[in-house]
C-alpha cells in the first residue's frame, strides 16, 4: 500500500465557550491516499469546518486546544512551527474555505494575491507567475481572466470569489487540497467544470483531497471514500458505494434517507442535499453520554445506547466482495448493524 498523503489520528477539538467547554472533534482517525477523495459529509455544526481548520492550525490559540495527530506526508502538523506550516501552505495543502472573502486579502488584487502565493513557492519570474495567474484564472471559469487578474476581491461577485479561492488553492498544486463547501455557491456548470479541475490535478499531482459537502451529488460524483460526522465523532466510512448503497449507522441512513436518485440532477439542475432528519445536533458543549446520536435515534432500545459509546466497527463491506481491502465501519451496535 502506497503512504498516505495525510493521515488524521485521534484528532480531538475543543473550545472555550462562555457556555462552556466545546467537545466539537472527538477523536477522529483518517487517512487520504494519493490521488484519493475522501468527501466529509454531516449535518451543520457536527465538525466538519474545525475539523480541517485545525488541520491548517487555523483555530485561535486562545481557545483551542488541539491534541492528536495529522501527518501530512508524514509529517505531523500539528507539531509544525508557524514558519513551517506556513512554508506547507501551499505545495503542501491548499484549502478553500467556505467564506471566500476570509482568505482573500481586500487591499490586493486578484492577480497580485496569485503571483505572491505562486512566487512564495516556485522559482518563477513575475511575468512567468502572472501569466500562470491568468491561465488558473481561466482554468476554474472566471469570464475575461486577464481583466480579471488585475481587479479586487470587492470587485468581483461572490461566485467569482470563490473561484479566485480555488485558483490560488491549486496554485502550487498541492499535495493535499482540503475543500470546505467549495463549489455549492457555484452554478451546476461551473462546480462540473472545477471538478474536473481537481480531478485533473489528482491525476497529474497524485493530490489527496478533503471534500466536505451538503451535496449527496457530488459525493456520488468525486468521492472514492466518505466519511459520516456526528457530534464531532466519525460514525461510519467506508468506501462510497458502501457507505451510499449500504449505510450501516442508523444517523447515515437518516441523511440519506428521502434521497430521490443520486445520479439524476433534480429538476432545478441542481443535486439533491442530506435530508433532514427530526430534531437537532446535540451542543458540542453538552454532549450526550453514550452513543452521541441516540437522543436522535429511530432505532434506539438496547439500554448500553444511553451509556456505552458504540467503537467503529467493521461492518459488511460491499468492496470486500470485490476484492478490496478498503474498511467500512460503523460505530454502532443497534438495529441488525450493516444490512
Ligand atoms: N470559534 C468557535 N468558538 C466556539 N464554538 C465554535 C467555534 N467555531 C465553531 N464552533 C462550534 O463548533 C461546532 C462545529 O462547528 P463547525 O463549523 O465545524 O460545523 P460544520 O460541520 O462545519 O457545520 P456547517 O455544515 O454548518 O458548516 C458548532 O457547534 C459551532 O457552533
Ligand atoms: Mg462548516
Amino acid at each position: 500500500m502506497t503512504a498516505p498523503v495525510l493521515a488524521v489520528e485521534d484528532l480531538r477539538v475543543q473550545l472555550r465557550t462562555p457556555r462552556g467547554t466545546a467537545h466539537v472533534v472527538n477523536g477522529l482517525d483518517y487517512t487520504v491516499g494519493p490521488g484519493e477523495t475522501v468527501a466529509v459529509v454531516g449535518e451543520s455544526g457536527s465538525g466538519k469546518s474545525v475539523s480541517v481548520l485545525a488541520l491548517m492550525g487555523l483555530l485561535p490559540a486562545r481557545t483551542a486546544t488541539v491534541t492528536g495527530r495529522a501527518l501530512l506526508q508524514g509529517e505531523d502538523l500539528l507539531a509544525m512551527s508557524p514558519d513551517r506550516l506556513r512554508q506547507v501552505r501551499g505545495p503542501g495543502i491548499g484549502m478553500v474555505f467556505q467564506d471566500p472573502m476570509t482568505s482573500l486579502n481586500p487591499v490586493l488584487t486578484v492577480g497580485r494575491q496569485l503571483v505572491e502565493g505562486i512566487r512564495a513557492h516556485q522559482q518563477v519570474t513575475r511575468q512567468a507567475a502572472r501569466a500562470r495567474a491568468v491561465e488558473l484564472l481561466a482554468e476554474v471559469g472566471l469570464p475575461d481572466p486577464q481583466r480579471a487578474v488585475d481587479r479586487y476581491p470587492h470587485e468581483l461577485s461572490g461566485g467569482m470569489r470563490q473561484r479566485v479561492v480555488i485558483a490560488i488553492a491549486l496554485s502550487n498544486s498541492p499535495a493535499l487540497l482540503v475543500a470546505d463547501e467549495a463549489t455549492t455557491a457555484l452554478d451546476v456548470t461551473v462546480q462540473a467544470q472545477i471538478i474536473d479541475l481537481v480531478e485533473r490535478l489528482q491525476s497529474e499531482h497524485g493530490t489527496g483531497v478533503v471534500w466536505i459537502t451538503h451535496d449527496l451529488g457530488v459525493v456520488a460524483g468525486i468521492a472514492d471514500r466518505v466519511l459520516v460526522m456526528y457530534g464531532g465523532r466519525c460514525v461510519e466510512d467506508g468506501t462510497v458505494d458502501d457507505v451510499l448503497e449500504r449505510p450501516a449507522h442508523p444517523y447515515t441512513r437518516g441523511l440519506l434517507g428521502a434521497l430521490p436518485d443520486l445520479a439524476e440532477p433534480l429538476s432545478d439542475g441542481r443535486r439533491p442535499d442530506l435530508a433532514t432528519i427530526p430534531g437537532v445536533p446535540p451542543p458540542p458543549t453538552d454532549l450526550p453520554a453514550g452513543c452521541v446520536f441516540w437522543p436522535r435515534c429511530p432505532v434506539r432500545g438496547d439500554a448500553r445506547c444511553e451509556t456505552e459509546q458504540p467503537p467503529l466497527a467493521f461492518v459488511e463491506s460491499l468492496s470486500r466482495a470485490t476484492g478490496s481491502s478498503l474498511p467500512h465501519r460503523a460505530a454502532t451496535w443497534c438495529g441488525e448493524g450493516a444490512r
